[in-house]
């Protein structure tokens, strides 16, 4: 198969709110792909309660990556194997933290290999001190009151403490 020209990743996830462990495997995969697409699910294999709307998520990211044009964001219903044939994307990327997550997304990738074989997952893995960071957390000690700024960034705490005051 020939090499394409441009290697496009798609990092898809829930991103409520997108954490420094999120951003570090997103810059990551930056090394190894010439654009990084993030895809913010509307439907997640994981029930959870949501806090940001899709669309803010969406929003916060954005700013996150304001200063990188091999980045974009797009929100995206259903099957996440449609949305990277629709975006072109040579391969998914997923932060691996810890032997716990792996059962988790090992089922994903093969279930998504099934549905579309031509699609690779790649696994990253976050600089140690990200690895206790998870989007779930980050809501849970922000809304019982406690400091979540060394796990995400500025544009992000603004948002939470606009939206825990409301
Ligand atoms: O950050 P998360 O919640 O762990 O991300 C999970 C996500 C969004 C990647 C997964 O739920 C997903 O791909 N959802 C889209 C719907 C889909 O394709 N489901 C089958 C996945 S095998």
């Amino acid at each position: 198969m020939k090499r394409p020209d441009s290697i496009v990743a798609l990092y898809p996830g829930s991103f409520d709110p997108i954490t420094l462990g999120h951003e570090d495997i997103a810059r990551r995969t930056l090394r190894v792909a010439d654009r990084l697409i993030l895809g913010v699910a509307r439907t997640s294999t994981h029930t959870k309660r949501g806090l940001f709307s899709v669309e803010d998520r969406v929003s916060l990211i954005d700013e996150v990556f304001s200063d990188e044009p091999r980045v974009e964001v797009h929100a995206f219903q259903g099957l996440l194997v449609d949305f990277a044939r629709a975006q072109g994307a040579h391969f998914v990327v997923r932060g691996l933290r810890a032997i716990s997550d792996f059962e988790y997304e090992l089922q994903m990738a093969q279930m998504n290999q099934e549905l579309w074989p031509e699609l690779e997952t790649l696994f990253l893995v976050p600089e140690a001190r990200y690895s206790f960071i998870s989007s779930s957390l980050v809501r849970e000690v922000a809304t019982l009151g406690g400091d979540v700024s060394s796990f995400v960034s500025a544009a992000v705490l603004d948002r939470l403490r606009e939206k825990l005051r409301g």
